[in-house]
This record gives C-alpha cells, sequence and structure tokens, in this order.
C-alpha cells in the first residue's frame, strides 16, 4: 500500500499501533494528530524518515479540524485513507456527569468525527476515491452502564456510517466501522479520571492486534462493520440476536464490571 492516510488519535493505545503497523509494514505516508505533541515526535524519531508528519491539537476545537484538513490537502497526491480513531470515554452515573464533560465528549467521539468525515467526502468525490474508516466499538450495538454518552455516540457513529454507505454508492467513496471490543490501552485509564497517569488498563485485545485488523480491512474485502477479532464479533452477534440472554447476562456482570470503575463529576479526586 502507498497511500496517504490522515489518522486521528495516534499518540497512544491503537492509533499508534496503526501509525507504526501504516508506515513500517505498509508503506503508507501518515498524516497524525493528537494533542500531545512529545508523544508524536517520539513517534516520528522511530519511523521511516519521511512516511510520518503530524499535527498536533484539540480535535475539539473546530479551527484546529479545519487546519487538520488544510494541511491534508497538502499531502503529494491528496489524500487516500482518514481513519477517525481519536476517543474519549468517561465513567459516569449519567445524573451526576457535568454538561461540560458530556460536550466535550460529543465533540471528540462525534462532531470531530462527522466534521472531518464531511471533509473527506467533499475531496473523495472530486477525485471519484478515498477511503474513511470509523473506529466505533462493540458499544455501537447495545448499552452499558455508566457509558452513556460514550455508548450514544458509538451508535451514532454506526448509524452515521449506514446511511452514507448507501448514499456513496457508485461515487468511488467507501466508508466502514471497525468494531473493537475491549482493547489493552490508555483509554481506561484516562475514562476512569487518570489524566496525569494515563497507564496502558484494560483486559482484552492487544493494541497491536487491533490496528493490523484496520490496516487489513483498508485493501481487504468488508461490509459495514470490521470485527477485529472473533470475541467483539461473537459479543455483537450475541446482542443482536439473542437480547434476552446477552441482557440478562450483562445485569448480572454489571456490578462487578463496573461499579467500581465510575468517577462522577463531583468526585474531588478528579484531575
Ligand atoms: N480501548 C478500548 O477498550 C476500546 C474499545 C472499543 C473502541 N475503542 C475506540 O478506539 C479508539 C482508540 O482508543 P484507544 O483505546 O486507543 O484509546 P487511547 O489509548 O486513550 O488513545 C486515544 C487517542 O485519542 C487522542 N485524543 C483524545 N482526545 C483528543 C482530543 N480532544 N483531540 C485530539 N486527540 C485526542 C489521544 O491523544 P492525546 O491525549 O495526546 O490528545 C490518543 O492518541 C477510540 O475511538 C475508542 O473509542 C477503544
Amino acid at each position: 500500500m502507498s497511500q496517504n492516510v490522515v489518522l486521528t488519535g495516534a499518540s497512544a493505545g491503537i492509533g499508534r499501533e496503526l501509525a507504526r503497523v501504516l508506515t513500517i509494514e505498509r508503506g503508507a505516508t501518515v498524516l497524525a494528530t493528537a494533542r500531545r505533541v512529545d508523544r508524536l515526535e517520539a513517534l516520528r524519531g522511530e519511523l521511516p524518515e519521511g512516511r510520518f508528519h503530524y499535527l498536533a491539537g484539540d480535535l475539539a476545537d473546530a479551527n484546529f479540524r479545519s487546519a487538520l484538513w488544510n494541511r491534508a490537502l497538502e499531502l503529494p497526491g491528496g489524500v487516500d485513507v482518514l481513519i477517525n480513531n481519536a476517543g474519549i470515554g468517561w465513567y459516569s452515573e449519567f445524573d451526576r456527569e457535568s454538561p461540560d464533560r458530556i460536550r466535550r465528549m460529543i465533540e471528540v467521539d462525534l462532531v470531530a468525527l462527522v466534521d472531518l468525515t464531511q471533509k473527506a467526502i467533499v475531496h473523495m468525490k472530486e477525485r471519484k476515491h478515498g477511503k474513511i474508516i470509523e473506529i466505533s466499538s462493540i458499544l455501537g450495538f447495545f448499552g452499558v452502564p455508566y457509558s452513556a454518552v460514550y455508548t450514544a455516540c458509538k451508535h451514532a457513529v454506526n448509524g452515521l456510517v449506514k446511511s452514507l454507505r448507501r448514499e456513496l454508492r457508485g461515487s468511488g467513496v467507501d466508508v466502514w466501522c471497525v468494531c473493537p471490543g475491549r482493547t489493552e490501552s490508555e483509554f481506561h485509564s484516562a475514562a476512569l479520571g487518570e489524566p496525569e497517569l494515563r497507564e496502558v488498563r484494560g483486559r482484552g485485545a492487544k493494541a497491536r492486534d487491533v490496528a493490523v485488523a484496520i490496516a487489513n480491512s483498508i485493501d481487504g474485502r468488508h461490509g459495514a462493520f470490521v470485527y477485529p477479532d472473533f470475541r467483539s464479533r461473537l459479543v455483537t452477534q450475541a446482542a443482536l440476536w439473542a437480547p434476552g440472554a446477552f441482557n440478562l447476562a450483562l445485569d448480572r456482570a454489571k456490578h462487578k464490571v463496573f461499579a467500581d470503575q465510575i468517577k462522577n463529576d463531583n468526585d474531588t479526586s478528579r484531575g
């Protein structure tokens, strides 16, 4: 693959592994973004020269998104692939979550993704060629407690893709979701309110394995939803085809899995 890829959320977790896989193993050129410039600079140092470029900034800022896209348009040959990977969560009881945090989550997980998708479609339709990958989640298919807004965003992403796939038929532009299950990354640490810690948490798939599955989907056959591994496919299919039994099992697991994780916005320990 010798393609130009715009990748969000490249400073950690799945996105960082994806930058490695795309540039080192697939020969792609990546324009990456995230807020932590030191992380992006360190990543640039380890990747093949000239294959990794970055523009650091906050995706919640519409002006930054415009600047990012303008930079993307300067890539020689244009943008072949957009991967909307950046995402944040926050474990909290919904009624105790601050409006600011809700707004921020929606801005990063949904508004930024919609905005960059729209910018990419304008560019790709003109060229009659392009691929857009939205990193959704198995939580785009069912609900869990204490992650209501995050889950709502992922459902919205899935709905966006279902509609766009119809709208873009024949345009040369392809769009699909990749739906990981629990993955080892900094996501859970951040969602627990440990911004200064940002350690890798979570027993789940390896971020590299998810990244390889995402990279494979770029040139492989796929439908609207790609599952990086058997477990994420199984959980999703169970939720869709046996919702009664699935929800019962989820309710039983609820307190074990979630109750010790929630981080309400009136907690004083929050960073
Ligand atoms: N980990 C899981 O269990 C899991 C499961 C299903 C789906 N997913 C999805 O996978 C994607 C990647 O998550 P991950 O697990 O790799 O999480 P992660 O390790 O926490 O990485 C998240 C990335 O998003 C970036 N980001 C967060 N807020 C941003 C903002 N306001 N502006 C710009 N960049 C921002 C972070 O960079 P900075 O902090 O440097 O800005 C970081 O590079 C997300 O969409 C997530 O919803 C994750």
